[in-house]
């Protein structure tokens, strides 16, 4: 049997990550996470909970509804338990949200992480701990690459032309609260490995999206203009729309993610920046167009003013990523988005 933790697993990448390993029956799943999602779609949002119930079809998956700042919980449990995996997704996930409450932010992205990264050390199991950490680490820095303006879309220029590597500096620039909250999480599973052996991959997401992700606003755009479309509702648009972003279907993470657990022994600690790479990139004007032909209608949009930190381009270089995992993306944008048209319409009476 082999046991894996995922916290936050009512989320979207939690629960989906989840539901992978509870379909293989020799494995039992253990899901860490305290619903704060439900308050960020507001109580009585039906889908606030989706992924929490939709997963209670497993009957190899056990639930706890804790939090993750709850060292003597998580201590406790792991001291009863043989981890052979951690896929810690637990956060605070908005940018906005860690403007207006610095402190929740904090608590839940570096104490949340640190209590788990402490409790594995003082376990008996040396587990994989897969950190889902951000492209925002990078801060405003990004924004000081030359880019070209194109019709639809921003792009690098030649220099990164691959994207941003895990080399690209973390220094000297704005992060907003998010971001410094999970880069000092990103640096702290980082230094885990270093000092007390622990095997800890730290995953610098970019856009992740996929089916069962309740995108709103400020978090999960790919989703949110899919089911907006669908549903007939405004889309606003903040700056001109040719903000770029590589794109990573949440199987093709969930994939990369579990060849780091796979080869853990080997690779022990490591960083990589994930994404869909070059070759799975969509400006905000793009996915609208793809959504007008596929949906075969107007989109309704409104241009607002640039938000503050917004990155005009953003795409991760996946090769170390490629490289060191064997891992290359199979789902590339269009059909990604196929699926993700595909369940909301079928899903309508949910949202
Ligand atoms: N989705 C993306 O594109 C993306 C990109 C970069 C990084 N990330 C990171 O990946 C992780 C997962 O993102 P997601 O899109 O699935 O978010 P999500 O909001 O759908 O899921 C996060 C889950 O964590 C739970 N949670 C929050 N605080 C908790 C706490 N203190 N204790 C226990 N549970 C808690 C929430 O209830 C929620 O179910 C987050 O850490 C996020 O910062 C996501």
């Amino acid at each position: 049997m082999t046991l894996i933790v995922v916290t936050g697993g009512g989320g979207f990448i939690g629960s989906h990550v989840a539901e992978h390993y509870a379909k293989q029956k020799e494995n039992e799943v253990i899901i860490i996470d305290n619903l704060s999602r439900a308050k960020l779609l507001h109580k009585d949002d039906k889908n606030a909970m989706y992924n929490w119930n939709y997963l209670h079809q497993y009957k190899n998956i056990e639930f706890f509804q804790n939090d993750i700042r709850d060292f003597n919980f998580l201590k406790n449990l792991f001291n009863k338990i043989e981890i052979d995996a951690i896929i810690h997704t637990a956060g605070q996930t908005a940018v906005t949200t860690s403007v207006t409450d610095p402190k929740e932010d904090f608590e839940n992205n570096l104490i949340g992480t640190y209590n788990i990264l402490e409790a594995v050390r003082i376990s008996k199991s040396n587990p994989a701990i897969v950190f889902c950490s951000t492209n925002k680490v990078f801060g405003d820095n990004v924004n000081n690459c030359n880019i070209e303006e194109k019709e639809t879309r921003y792009v690098f220029t030649s220099e990164y032309k691959n994207g941003i590597s895990e080399k690209f500096s973390t220094d000297l620039c704005e992060h907003t609260p998010y971001g410094a909250s999970k880069f000092c999480a990103d640096v702290y599973a980082q230094e885990y490995g270093h000092i007390y052996g622990l095997k800890t991959g730290v995953f610098r997401m970019s856009c992740i999206y996929g089916t069962r992700q309740f995108g709103f606003e400020d978090q999960g755009w790919v989703a949110h203009f899919v089911i907006s479309a669908i549903l007939n509702k405004k889309i606003n648009i903040y700056g001109d729309g040719k903000q770029v972003r590589d794109l990573l279907y949440v199987s093709d993470l969930i994939d990369a993610n579990d060849k780091f657990i796979k080869n853990s022994q080997k690779l022990k600690h490591d960083v990589f920046c994930m994404g869909g790479g070059k070759e799975n990139t969509l400006s905000l004007l793009e996915l609208i167009s793809i959504l007008k032909n596929k949906l075969d209608k107007k989109i309704n949009i409104e241009f607002f003013d640039w938000r503050p930190s917004d990155q005009k381009v953003y795409i991760s270089d996946i090769s170390k990523a490629k490289q060191k995992l064997n891992w290359n993306p199979k789902i590339n944008p269009q059909e990604g988005i196929e699926k993700l048209i595909n369940w909301t319409k079928k899903n309508k009476k949910i949202f």
